[in-house]
Formats: structure tokens, C-alpha cells, sequence
């Protein structure tokens, strides 16, 4: 079959003839359709320094995905082949505190596909029966292949009350469009998108009805003044990993506000602690998607009418790989899928 693979230490991906998964008896073989680019891909196309220190080539790479359900394992029950699938991309253990009980998401011994095992960006891939979820025929097919980010979008706006709230977002990239979009449809009364690109702003404003800033041109004190705020927002969302936006958020809440904490910084930053000790905030970094209580909410979301769509912006064949690549490093994309059909 054809897969996308990291072949060897350097920029790039090789598209290669590699061996069918063999299946083991829990296991799902998976005829992928669709898939989408994540930046944890454009990590490891770039061989960045975590991508160098974390990926064992070769590697297919890809966790994002949806597909059809090709081949069960013995011991598989509860799917059939022809079944509309995607799937959970952190594959739990059973054995340490927290899996046994019952928090999966918080279990040290996770594997993720596409980084520490074989991904989706293949013709066909192997995944255990526990991590693979069902379609429902209201998800099209490349909103199928984007819950996994749309997931940790839902886990981070979703951990604190939003009703009536005043929400920041700071980082327009698909995430945090996508939680700035669940915090309007879930009844966050102003919500506040920040970011640097310009691009992505306007991509914002094409997926969900939210006011936008850019720090860098705009003052964000005088804009809380203009839609009302007086003493900062009671929810941030913090999706760009910026040490600025962090410390700007910091600077924005109220007293005793929430923020999730997703970006991840791409080095060591300044934190001001103190700020976030005298305003008595209450931090919670998010990894991941609470399993599978995130994938139920997420799609009870898009069912209640969240429309997420036009986070997608461009679609490729995975044969023109390179190019979504390229795409997605100069910044002007939201979602890339690649067809494999
Ligand atoms: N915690 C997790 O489980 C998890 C999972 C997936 C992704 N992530 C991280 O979440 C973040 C969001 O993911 P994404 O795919 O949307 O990323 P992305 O890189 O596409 O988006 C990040 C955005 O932040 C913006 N930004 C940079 N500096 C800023 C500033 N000072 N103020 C406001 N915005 C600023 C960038 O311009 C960019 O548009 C990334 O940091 C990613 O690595 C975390």
C-alpha cells in the first residue's frame, strides 16, 4: 500500500510502497478516505527538535483520519465491514492508576498513532477496536477526519461554565477558531479571538460570528472597554503557546477567572506566576481528548447545529502532499485534508 513516511533525518516526507498492517484479534483495519494535517505533522516534515528527538524512522506519519472499516480482528464485536470510522489517536494502557480508574486520558502509558506507532497517512492502517468510534451519518466525511483537533477543542472550551461568560481566546489557528465557535454556540455571551496573523483572523470570522484582535496592532484594553468589559474576561482560552499571549491573558482576566491551557510553547517561557496567584485564577492545562467522554460532546455539538465547516480550507490528493505541506508551513491555511480515495 502507499503511505507517507518519515524516512530518514531530514526535512520532508518520501511517499513509499510499505507492507499492509498485519492484524492482530483486537484490532480494526481501517481502508482510509480522508485525513488531515495536524501541526504535530508539520513537526515532523519540518525535523524540528522534538520531531528529531521523538520519531524512530521509519514512520508513517498521521492521526488525524476517517475511513471505512476494511477488515475485524477475531475478537472484534460491535462493527461491521463497511462501517463510517475514525479514531480516538492516543492509545491508552490498562494498567496505571489513572486508566484503571477510568480517567484513559490521563494515563502515562499512551501511545499516539503516526508519532510513537504507525498513522493514518496511508491507504489503509491498523488500530485497536477500543480506540475506533462510529460514525453517525450527520458527520460528513472531512469533519470525520478533523475530531481529533476539533476534540481537543471541545475537551479545552468545554471544562468551565460558558454560559453568559465573557470568553478571550488567544491563537486563531483551527483550534482555537473551532473553540472560539464552540463558546459562542454554547452560550458565551462576548468572545474575544486574538492573533498575530491577519489571515487566520479573517478565516475566524468565516467559521463562527466572534470580535477578533490583532495585539500587534491593537490595543486589547481599549477593545475589552469598547464591547464592555470592566473587569476582564471569567474564561481564557489559551491555543497559540505565545509566552506574549499568555502573559496577556494573565493581564485580561478577572479575578478568580478559568483559563485551559492547550498551546504548547515551542521552548522554556516566563510565566508571571504572581499575576496568576493575586487574581486567584484557576489553571487547567488540557492534553488530549477526555476519553471518550470528549468524542460524545463533540459530536452532540455538531448535531445541535455547531457548524464547523469552512475551518477546512483546502483539499488535496495525497499524491500533491508536498504542496499541502508547503501550504500549511506559510501560515494562509486553516484545515488541509488529503483524499486518499
Ligand atoms: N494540548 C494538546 O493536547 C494539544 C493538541 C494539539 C495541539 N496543541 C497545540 O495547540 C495549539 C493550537 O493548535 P493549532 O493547530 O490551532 O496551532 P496553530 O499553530 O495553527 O495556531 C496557533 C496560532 O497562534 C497564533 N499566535 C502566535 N502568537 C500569538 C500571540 N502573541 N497572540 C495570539 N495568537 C498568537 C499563531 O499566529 C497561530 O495562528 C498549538 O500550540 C499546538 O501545538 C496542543
Amino acid at each position: 500500500m502507499k503511505a507517507l513516511v518519515k524516512t530518514e533525518s531530514a526535512v520532508g516526507l518520501k511517499l513509499e510502497d510499505v507492507e499492509l498492517p498485519t492484524l492482530g484479534s483486537d484490532d480494526i483495519l481501517i481502508k482510509v478516505q480522508k485525513t488531515a494535517i495536524c501541526g504535530t505533522d508539520l513537526h515532523i516534515w519540518n525535523w524540528d527538535t522534538w520531531a528529531s528527538n521523538t520519531i524512530k524512522t521509519p514512520m508513517t506519519i498521521g492521526h488525524e483520519f476517517m475511513g471505512e472499516v476494511h477488515e475485524l480482528g477475531a475478537n472484534v464485536q460491535n462493527f461491521d465491514v463497511g462501517d463510517r470510522v475514525s479514531a480516538e489517536s492516543h492509545i491508552t494502557g490498562l494498567n496505571s492508576r489513572n486508566a484503571k480508574a477510568g480517567k484513559l486520558h490521563l494515563d502515562p502509558d499512551t501511545v499516539n498513532i503516526g508519532v510513537d506507532r504507525d498513522g493514518a497517512f496511508a491507504e489503509f492502517i491498523k488500530v485497536p477496536a477500543k480506540n475506533v468510534i462510529k460514525l453517525p451519518d450527520s458527520i460528513p466525511d472531512e469533519i470525520g477526519a478533523i475530531l481529533d483537533p476539533f476534540g481537543n477543542a471541545v475537551h479545552a472550551t468545554l471544562s468551565f461554565d460558558l454560559v453568559g461568560e465573557d470568553v478571550l481566546v488567544t491563537g486563531a489557528g483551527p483550534i482555537g477558531i473551532m473553540s472560539a465557535a464552540i463558546a459562542k454556540h454554547v452560550g458565551a455571551r462576548n468572545v474575544l479571538l486574538t492573533d498575530i496573523n491577519d489571515n487566520r483572523l479573517k478565516l475566524a470570522k468565516k467559521v463562527c460570528d466572534v470580535e477578533t484582535l490583532n495585539p500587534l496592532k491593537e490595543d486589547l484594553k481599549a477593545k475589552m472597554t469598547e464591547m464592555g468589559l470592566k473587569e476582564g474576561f471569567d474564561v481564557g482560552l489559551e491555543m497559540s503557546g505565545s509566552e506574549q499571549a499568555i502573559d496577556q491573558m494573565m493581564g485580561a482576566m478577572i479575578m478568580g477567572g478559568n483559563i485551559s491551557l492547550l498551546g504548547l510553547p515551542s521552548d522554556k517561557i516566563k510565566f508571571d506566576l504572581s499575576k496568576a496567584i493575586f487574581k486567584a485564577l484557576n489553571l487547567k492545562a488540557i492534553y488530549g481528548r477526555e476519553i471518550f467522554e470528549t468524542w460524545y460532546k463533540g459530536m452532540a455539538l455538531i448535531d445541535s447545529g455547531l457548524n464547523i465547516e469552512n475551518i477546512i480550507t483546502h483539499k488535496f490528493h495525497y499524491s500533491d502532499f508536498a504542496e499541502a505541506f508547503d501550504l500549511l508551513n506559510s501560515g494562509k491555511a486553516g484545515k488541509v485534508i488529503l483524499d486518499w480515495n
